[in-house]
């Protein structure tokens, strides 16, 4: 296992429990406001980051490291902009906006680092592989 993907699973499982506390507290207070966010900390923190993670340690030498830690990061700092953004804005501060549009900016860059990612590996991978 390479630090890279202890990375990506030490922050996916970061988000997985603040995902699912949100979750025991919006079950228990009966309030869904901000289901959205619940949701997106657990699919774009825990899912994603944890599927990057798997994908990165099955690369093994094969992954671009340098490229990988933009992803890691970029993805991260995404998440951290737009995650509590987002709960502002259905709690209704639309000033956040411009803003949001950053970090979103950020999670789409991560995931398309990624697919340039899987790119790499894919022309790397030997051919006579299944
Ligand atoms: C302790 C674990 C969890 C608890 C207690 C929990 C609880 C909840 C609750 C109370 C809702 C609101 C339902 C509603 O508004 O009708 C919800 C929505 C949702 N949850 Fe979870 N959840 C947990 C884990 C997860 C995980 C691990 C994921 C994804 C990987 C997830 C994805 C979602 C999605 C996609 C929604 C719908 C959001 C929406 O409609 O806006 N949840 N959850």
């Amino acid at each position: 296992m390479t630090r890279l993907s202890v990375a990506f699973f030490g922050s996916a499982v970061a988000y997985a429990l603040i995902g699912m506390v949100m979750g025991v507290w919006m079950g228990a207070s009966g309030d869904h406001t901000l289901s959205p966010v619940h949701a997106h900390i657990n699919l774009l923190g825990w899912a994603s980051l944890a599927l990057m993670g798997a994908f990165y340690g099955l690369a093994g030498d094969l992954a671009p490291r340098r490229l990988a830690w933009v992803n890691f990061f970029v993805s991260n700092v995404g998440n951290l902009i737009s995650l509590p953004l987002l709960a502002l804005l259905l709690l209704g501060d639309r000033s956040v906006l411009p803003v949001m549009a950053v970090g979103e900016a950020l999670m789409v860059a991560g995931m398309g680092v990624f697919a340039v990612a899987i790119v790499i590996v894919a022309r790397k991978a030997p051919s006579t592989a299944l």
